[in-house]
Formats: C-alpha cells, sequence, structure tokens
C-alpha cells in the first residue's frame, strides 16, 4: 500500500524529478515550455527543496509506493500570523484520479489541526486542480492579476475553513 509519511532528506532527488516533470506536464501549456522549465528548473533544484525541509515553519509530506519510489509530495507553510497555504500538492500522473491527492491533502490538513482555515495559490488555468480544490471544500476567494510564482501569469486564491473536531 502507498503510504504517507513526513518527507526526509532521502527523499531530495526524488521530489525535485517528480516537481520538474509535474511542472512542465501541467504549466507548459498555460505558461510556456521555456518559462515552466526555467522556474522548475530554478525552484525545484535539490539544494533549494532540501533547505526548505530544513525550515521549521514548512511541512513536507511523500507518498511511498511499496517499491520505495515517491508518487506524490505536499508541502504546507505557516506564516508569522499562523496562516497555513498549501504551497505544493504533486502526484505523479499515473495516480490521477486514484484518491492519492485527496489523501495527501487529508494528511496536511490532520496535521495542521486547530486552524481556521487552509488556503491555496492556483495558476489560472490549471482546470484539474481547481476541479480538485473545489471537490474539496475549498473556494475562489480572490483573484490575482500577477502571481508571483509564475512571472506575472493571473492566478486564484482558494481558501478551505476547517471545522473544530
Ligand atoms: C491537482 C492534483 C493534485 C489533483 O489530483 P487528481 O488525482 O488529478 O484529482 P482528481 O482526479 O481527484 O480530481 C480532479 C477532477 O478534475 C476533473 N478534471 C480533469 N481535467 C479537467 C479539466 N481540464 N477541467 C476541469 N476539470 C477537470 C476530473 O474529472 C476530476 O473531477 P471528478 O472527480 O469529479 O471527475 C493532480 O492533478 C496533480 O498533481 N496535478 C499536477 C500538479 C498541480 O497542478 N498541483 C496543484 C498546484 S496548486
Amino acid at each position: 500500500m502507498t503510504q504517507i509519511r513526513a518527507m526526509t532528506e532521502r527523499d531530495v532527488p526524488s521530489v525535485s524529478r517528480l516537481l520538474g516533470e509535474s511542472w512542465r506536464r501541467t504549466y507548459s501549456p498555460i505558461i510556456g515550455a521555456e518559462t515552466t522549465a526555467r522556474i522548475s528548473d530554478d525552484y525545484h533544484a535539490p539544494q533549494k527543496i532540501a533547505a526548505e525541509l530544513a525550515d521549521d515553519n514548512k511541512m513536507s509530506f511523500v507518498a511511498e509506493r511499496p517499491d520505495g519510489s515517491i508518487a506524490g509530495y505536499a508541502m504546507a507553510e505557516m506564516d508569522e500570523t499562523g496562516n497555513v497555504m498549501l504551497d505544493r500538492l504533486h502526484i505523479d500522473n499515473s495516480e490521477f484520479g486514484t484518491g492519492l491527492a485527496a489523501d495527501m491533502l487529508h494528511a496536511v490538513l490532520a496535521a495542521h489541526s486547530g486552524i481556521p482555515s487552509i488556503a491555496l495559490e492556483v495558476i489560472e488555468g490549471n482546470d484539474r486542480a481547481l476541479a480538485f480544490y473545489r471537490k474539496h471544500g475549498f473556494e475562489v476567494v480572490e483573484r490575482r492579476p500577477s502571481s508571483h510564482g509564475a512571472e506575472g501569469h493571473a492566478s486564484f486564491i482558494m481558501r478551505r475553513p476547517l471545522p473544530r473536531a
């Protein structure tokens, strides 16, 4: 069974690779292949991913298959005011539609129990992700004409309130 667990340093090369592939597949049609590759090669270099792992405000998770391969990755970040952003959620495309992404989202939410809501940013045009997040209780609360993560392409901020247990 695929297991969701906290990411460790050993996972850095696999996560870097997964992000590079997922970004190219998802964002090339939206922001162009060259821009996508340039941003991803910079943001997702193994040393940057490793540095994020050491950041106490960030929590990173992976989904590991029984054969040890990495099927998914999620990272959430808490700012100084206690707001939590789901910064990344990427699964291998062989896992699309399997429920793994929902399991990873729930792992992130469970790790942040007690917070009133969680937010994220989706690039306009990433319709599969928008549909996924809507299905899981997120609503668009803001449209940004120029996102910082994708060189000026428009984005949506989505938020999901979290009921107290
Ligand atoms: C976003 C992601 C984690 C969702 O996981 P998933 O397993 O693909 O999600 P699901 O299949 O459960 O849900 C996607 C929904 O979008 C629908 N969908 C697929 N393509 C679509 C499109 N072009 N337009 C609208 N809806 C679409 C699917 O039918 C499905 O809805 P349904 O379950 O009602 O049929 C995954 O697709 C992924 O890793 N994408 C690449 C990285 C990414 O974009 N991450 C989000 C960054 S913010």
